[in-house]
């Protein structure tokens, strides 16, 4: 054999033995305000990870991202500089040469007991939080895990705490967003007994977790006992909480996102919030609303030229859908204090507008007048508190000139906690139906504005919650990047049973367990279109007659399990993760 003949050979050899890469995961809370510090969350080794792209034994992948950040389409300041950070590598001598070079000093997350929890805070825990698993997807070493832990919910609302929380995953993981995923996921509940009912509205009372807003604000709300939060969610085991989120036993819109997904109860608005800052984490993408300040990942494109979704566009010829924005404000100004009012210039060559706002605790009928040019428009309360949407739509477009919308409280705030006011802006001109396609279901080029006005590219008009608040499903973009995402650390295959006894014909029995997708999924799940495809491959040739089969009797020999996911939420998998297969022998006899 050449020399060249050996290195394509040995080239070969890596790729295949590349598909299922071993890394070791480091998870890692820093804080460059307290000198680097860092707190542990999650040190695992990984057997079959597949993300990594090349064959460098030294090759590791990083993200670095905001412990807090802003909740959705909310434009706080946040005054952290905190950072969740992450690191598969395929060494474990080069995932902690990462850490040591990235922390001054390291601490990890200690084990929870009724004396570690009442010494970093003043907080008193009474009893032994409860743990129960909502969702039972799998061995969790091989499965996404969402953990729920409730504040502000005192010693005889621990039913009403479990009955939120099967609520708020049944509309998330059972409707529409989460559906097809659910296979993928574990689902916890914890619940640790508060002192105090609800959460604070300025400032935070005596719960757990400590969640308090600002000034009564429908917008940020803030852990107040993040320390805590990290070893009651432990608590589930190793490799148990992946995703940590608190759930408000409050009525009223508000939240966070980061290394905690903050949310409420809110029947109205509390799965606006999840859904929209776990989709931040399930598929690493940043905002389609307008105003945001991260535009990147799958669902974001600099160009019409780069768009990285051409697989799914509706019209195979790219163009961008013609569109201005003419109003981005954020005011979050308490009408008590005053009307305010908005002027915007149009240059009068669009065709159709629309102005979509939202406010807080307007829900009294007649208690808000919005006026645009001179015209009162139509406006009936939906009759809540919460941060509500309100939307109006034009057909002709504006005049050239200077413009004006304003809005005015006709009486006082419905709630004596919570102020009345006008929270979001947002107003756009769009050219004809032939210049820019309304419709939800078209996927093509639509341009977003960033904070600085920047312009970039995104998938759907408003199909996606990552742009339209009151939307519960993704565009197809976002929705397949979720699946590459959750399939690099997930394997379709859990393991293959080999039995270790053989049959008087010479066979042994073997099982394959695999996520329950396709023609597996449980009862209720049923995702039409959708199949898991099994091959036995015996010394390199598939076993026709035992495509299918979960359970074979095996003869001897060397054997492949191949599973492959078809789903039609899937049209480029450059890595071939849909498809995944493990190996086997089955000895002589
Ligand atoms: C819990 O809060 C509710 C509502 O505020 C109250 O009616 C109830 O008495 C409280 N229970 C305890 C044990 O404090
Ligand atoms: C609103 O409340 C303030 C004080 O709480 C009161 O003086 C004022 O008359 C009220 N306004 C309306 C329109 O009810
Ligand atoms: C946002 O989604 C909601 C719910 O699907 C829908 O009714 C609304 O029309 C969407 N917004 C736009 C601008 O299409
Ligand atoms: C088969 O043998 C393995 C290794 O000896 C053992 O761990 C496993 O429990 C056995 N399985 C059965 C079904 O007996
Ligand atoms: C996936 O399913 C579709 C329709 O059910 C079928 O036409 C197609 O051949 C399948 N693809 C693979 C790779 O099995
Ligand atoms: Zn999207």
């Amino acid at each position: 054999m050449t020399a060249d003949i050996m290195k394509v050979l040995i080239l070969l050899c890596a790729l295949v033995a590349q598909i299922y890469g071993q890394a070791h995961h480091l998870k890692f809370h820093q804080s460059p305000e307290e000198g680097h510090s860092c707190i542990i969350l999650e040190n695992e080794f990984l057997p079959r990870y597949r993300g990594f792209e090349t064959e460098d034994e030294n090759e590791f992948k990083f993200s670095s991202k905001a412990a807090m950040k802003t909740p959705t389409d909310t434009m706080i300041e946040l005054r952290s500089d905190a950072k969740i950070i992450e690191v598969f590598a395929k060494t474990e001598k080069s995932a902690q040469a990462f850490l040591t070079s990235m922390c001054k000093s390291q601490e990890k997350v200690l084990p929870f007991s009724q004396s570690t929890s009442t010494s970093t805070q003043d907080v008193v825990i009474n009893a032994d939080p409860e743990i129960r698993k909502i969702i039972d997807g799998g061995d969790q070493a091989n499965r996404i895990d969402v953990v729920f832990m409730g504040d502000g919910y005192n010693a005889s609302q621990r039913d009403q705490f479990f009955e939120d929380m099967e609520r708020l995953t049944t509309e998330m993981f059972n409707g529409e967003t989460f559906r097809s995923y659910l296979p993928v996921f574990n689902i916890w509940a914890i619940y640790v007994e508060s002192v105090d009912t609800g959460i604070g509205y300025d400032g935070p009372k005596d719960t757990p977790f400590r969640l308090y807003r600002e000034a009564g604000q429908l917008r940020g709300i803030f852990p107040g006992n993040s320390a805590f939060a990290r070893q009651v969610c432990a608590l589930t085991g190793a490799s148990g909480c992946d995703y940590p989120s608190i759930i408000g036993n409050d009525d009223f819109y508000g939240g966070l996102g980061g290394e905690f997904v903050i949310s409420t109860k809110s029947a109205r608005t509390g799965t606006v919030v999840l859904r929209h800052e776990m989709g931040h984490n399930f598929v690493d993408v940043g905002e389609e609303y307008d105003n945001g300040q991260v535009y990147s990942g799958v669902n974001a494109a600099r160009t019409v030229a780069s768009l990285g979704w051409t697989s799914w566009l509706t019209n195979e010829a790219k163009r961008e859908e013609r569109a201005m924005f003419r109003l981005l404000q954020y005011p979050w100004a308490d009408l008590s204090e005053g009307s305010q009012s908005f002027t915007f210039l149009s240059d009068g060559s669009y065709s159709r507008w629309y102005l979509l706002v939202s406010v807080s605790a307007a829900g009294e009928p007649d208690s808000l007048e919005f006026v645009l040019d001179d015209e009162v428009l139509p406006w009936t309360s939906t009759g809540f508190d919460d941060r509500e949407f309100y939307s109006w739509s034009g057909d002709e477009g504006f005049s050239a000139g200077s413009h004006r919308f304003s809005v005015r409280s006709k009486t006082n705030s419905t709630h004596p906690e919570i102020p009345r006011m006008i929270c979001s802006v947002n107003l756009h001109e769009f050219g004809d139906e032939s210049q820019f396609s309304m419709d939800n279901n078209v996927v093509s080029a639509y341009p977003t504005w960033d904070i600085w006005r920047l312009k970039s590219f995104r998938p759907t008009n408003a199909g996606c919650l990552m742009r339209n608040m009151t939307h519960a499903r993704f565009c197809p973009v976002c929705q397949e990047g979720m699946w590459s995402q959750f399939l690099e650390r997930v394997d379709l295959i859990d393991n293959v049973e080999v039995s270790n006894t053989t049959s008087p014909d010479g066979t042994r029995e073997v099982k394959v367990n695999t996520l329950k997708l396709g023609q597996f999924r449980e009862p209720g799940n049923e995702v039409p279109g959708e199949t898991l495809d099994i091959k036995w491959i015996l010394n390199n040739a598939e076993q026709e007659e035992l495509r299918d089969q979960l359970i074979i009797n095996a003869q001897p020999g060397n054997w492949v399990c191949e599973v492959h996911f078809n789903t039609t939420e899937v049209r480029s998998d450059p890595r071939n993760l849909l498809t995944s297969s493990q190996n086997f022998v089955v000895p002589p006899v």
